[in-house]
């Protein structure tokens, strides 16, 4: 199911970064989740990368896990599939900066893309 719901997500950009954040509650409280989402998306109008056309296009949706299950909020971007941890507010600013505006993943807050539980 949760394969499902990220072919739907992945299909709807041609081109971009799509972010997905988990509000299991596993990884941590699905409130911290649902606070990063709504943050990520103020920073990516704040930025203008909901505009299509903006180099850096983004798209941001929650999701039901992304099979980490630890030290969350456990954040991943596409199409790199870079999964970062215990992501708050001062690292989402830096991963928004560095990694969709630069196009540097921030290595320090990143999960080894070896480390998964999945
Ligand atoms: S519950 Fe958040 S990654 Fe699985």
């Amino acid at each position: 199911m949760i394969d499902d719901l990220n072919t739907s997500i992945f299909s709807r950009s041609p081109h971009g970064h799509r972010v997905l954040i988990c509000v299991k509650g596993n990884c941590a409280h699905p409130d911290l989740g649902q606070a990063l989402h709504q943050k990520m998306l103020k920073l990516i109008r704040r930025h203008g990368l909901d505009d299509p056309h903006h180099p850096h296009y983004t798209t941001c949706n929650i999701v039901q896990c992304l099979g980490v299950c630890a030290g969350g909020p456990i954040m991943m971007i596409h199409p790199e599939a870079i999964r970062y941890h215990q992501v708050d507010e001062a690292a989402l600013e830096r991963i928004v900066r560095e990694h969709l505006l630069q196009g540097q993943p921030v290595e320090d807050l990143m999960l080894s893309p070896l480390s998964s539980s999945t």
